[in-house]
């Protein structure tokens, strides 16, 4: 299947229509942005990491009975997914202190969390995300109560693979960020699960492995990007 009409273009991603309507190409860019897109730079051959790496997690959420909207990678910046309504709620699941919720919550960035927190918010940049209770969602009528269960589910279900898969590759998953869309009648994984929107800690050392090197201007951003392919290729 090629690109067609450009349906949307993200700061990170740009999505092409495909012949059928109910697929779309996902082609990942280079740029590079934060705080909403106030930070903003190419980072030569990131589209390219993202995609090898999304590609690697989704394969392995679909083996685990995970859907997502992944079909295949088409080449080396686009893949072929699912075509979705895309529910503008932002799942976000941490395991660690670290972020925005150590900054919050005045909790010193690396401390493990008791419990695991699931967090929601609007995918609206012009209003810098604000957080979302289920309360907000039913009323924005963004997602029913079913919708929203199975997101928080599939959402928790992600987090316990993932902690497991990359311990074995030596990666501490501290936090992420997810997002869900409709496609006939069911909820599936959307987006991507990348360094861009997960925080990776090297197991040994902490260090940096994430978009955070990009964000604190830390340096070494795209080095770190290929430790985590190359970790997961192993
Ligand atoms: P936060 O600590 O800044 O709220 O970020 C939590 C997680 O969500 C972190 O892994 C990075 C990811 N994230 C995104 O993917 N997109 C965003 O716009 C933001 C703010 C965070
Ligand atoms: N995605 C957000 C932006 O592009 C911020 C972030 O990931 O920190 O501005």
């Amino acid at each position: 299947m090629k690109k067609e009409k450009l349906l949307h273009e993200g700061k990170a991603k740009k999505i092409y229509a495909t012949a059928d309507d109910d697929y779309c190409i996902v082609e990942y860019k280079d740029t590079a942005t934060a705080f909403d897109g106030l930070k903003k730079e190419d980072l030569e051959s990131k589209g390219i990491l993202n995609n090898a790496i999304t590609t690697i997690f989704f394969k392995l959420l679909e083996e685990e009975g995970i859907p997502t909207h992944f079909v295949e990678q088409l080449n080396e910046r686009d893949m072929l997914v699912k075509r979705l309504e895309i529910i503008p709620v932002e799942v976000v699941v941490r395991n660690i202190a670290a972020g925005s919720l150590a900054k919050r919550l005045g909790l010193e960035e690396g401390v493990p969390l008791s419990k695991t927190v699931l967090e929601l918010s609007l995918k609206n940049d012009e209003l810098h995300d604000p957080m979302l209770n289920q309360y907000h969602v039913y009323a924005l009528e963004l997602a029913n109560p079913q919708e929203l269960a199975r997101m928080e589910e599939l959402a928790l279900r992600i987090n316990s693979f993932l902690v497991d898969y990359l311990m074995s590759r030596d990666i501490v998953l501290v936090d992420f960020k997810l997002e869900f869309g409709r496609y006939k009648d069911e909820i599936i994984l959307g987006d991507e699960i990348s360094p861009d929107t997960c925080r990776f800690w090297d197991a040994a050392s902490s260090e940096k492995m994430d978009k955070d090197r990009f964000r604190r201007d830390m340096g070494e951003v795209m080095e770190a990007y290929q430790e985590v392919l190359k970790r997961l290729q192993q």
